[in-house]
């Protein structure tokens, strides 16, 4: 009997040994600089576990601003879907400057490291509320939007073209999950033609009366950190997410980790997190939060490489 215990289980090493080698995802892009990750085990084996369950079960939350939008561009930040309406079309000068005023207060608090979800809230309702009243006291015409969306300096990250792309063709739903003005990232994309009906939207909706005139936004507000809130009610009646479980997540802000909170009976839950500002200060908090962290990668390409890789399964 004693002879044989190492002939058993010298071979079953040798097929583990095998099979960790035949499984090992090899995905070049991990392997950048700009990548870090908590545990890479753990990727790993979520990756290997949503390739084979399939890309039908796959769908993509992913957030809009600085996430599918790019941080900065030659040493500018690029606007988000607010700051596009920064724009004589539609708004005032004196109510640009009341608009940055409150970007230069709230933004450092936003982002700060030192301070709690819990002290941020008010603050950023308040941010957000304070916007929206002088935007809605500017009588912006909705059929200016898309002009001052031309002119305006947004850029999608390098890369969203085939990101968009590829999970349109293979109909795996995006739902983009945003604080941002909804009516503006909708433009956005459809002057980039990525517009696909695979993609669905939650965000803050401008409300027109019926001379196209804004008056008021619908719904209730989305700010930063509480991006699970009234997602699970519009989550569940959307017919093209059910029956998937495993979620490939992308975000910028540890307030975008909840946007997935809403999934029925998730499985395989793969988080992103771009760390575009204050690295340092907050670089522990998001290896910590997020399973994969992407330090000043203004690119797609990290979640193009996973999504060709958990849908080159069957
Ligand atoms: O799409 P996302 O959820 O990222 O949009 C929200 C982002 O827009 C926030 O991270 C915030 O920094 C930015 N913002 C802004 N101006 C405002 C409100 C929010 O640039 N008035
Ligand atoms: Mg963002």
């Amino acid at each position: 009997m004693i002879y044989h215990i190492p002939w058993m289980y010298m071979p079953v090493r040798t097929v583990l040994a095998m099979w960790n080698q035949l499984t090992k995802t090899e995905i070049p892009e991990l392997a950048r600089s700009s990548v870090l990750m908590r545990e890479r085990s753990r990727v790993e084996e979520t990756l290997q576990a949503m390739q084979r369950a399939g890309t039908e079960r796959l769908q993509v939350i992913s957030d809009f601003d600085m996430t599918l939008t790019r941080f900065a561009h030659n040493g500018s930040r690029v606007p988000t879907t607010h700051n596009i309406l920064d724009n004589r079309l539609l708004i005032s000068e004196a109510c640009t400057r009341k608009i940055r005023q409150l970007l230069n207060t709230y933004y450092p608090i936003e982002i700060d490291a030192g301070r709690t979800v819990e002290e941020k809230l008010p603050l950023m309702v308040k941010w957000w509320t304070s916007v929206h009243d002088l935007l809605i006291d500017q009588n912006i015409r909705k059929d200016m939007l898309s002009q001052a969306v031309r002119e305006s300096n947004a850029m999608l990250r390098d890369g969203y073209k085939v990101f968009f792309d590829s999970l349109a063709e293979r109909q795996v739903p995006l739902l983009i999950f945003s604080a941002g003005v909804g009516d503006v990232l909708e433009e956005v994309m459809r002057q980039k033609l990525v517009f696909h009906p695979n993609v669905h939207v939650i965000s803050n909706y401008m409300d027109f009366d019926h001379t196209g005139v804004l008056r008021a936004f619908k719904g209730p507000l989305i700010h930063t950190f509480n991006k699970q809130e009234g997602s699970v009610q519009q989550v569940v009646h959307l017919k093209q997410l059910e029956g998937r479980p495993n979620v490939l997540l992308l975000g910028d802000s540890l307030g975008d980790l909840t946007m997935a909170d809403g999934v029925t009976q998730p499985q395989n839950v793969l988080t992103v997190g771009f760390l575009n500002d204050q690295v340092e200060e907050r670089k522990e908090s998001y290896i910590n939060a997020f399973d994969i962290v992407l330090v000043r990668d203004e690119t797609l390409d990290v979640p193009n490489a996973l999504l060709s890789y958990i849908t080159s399964g069957k």
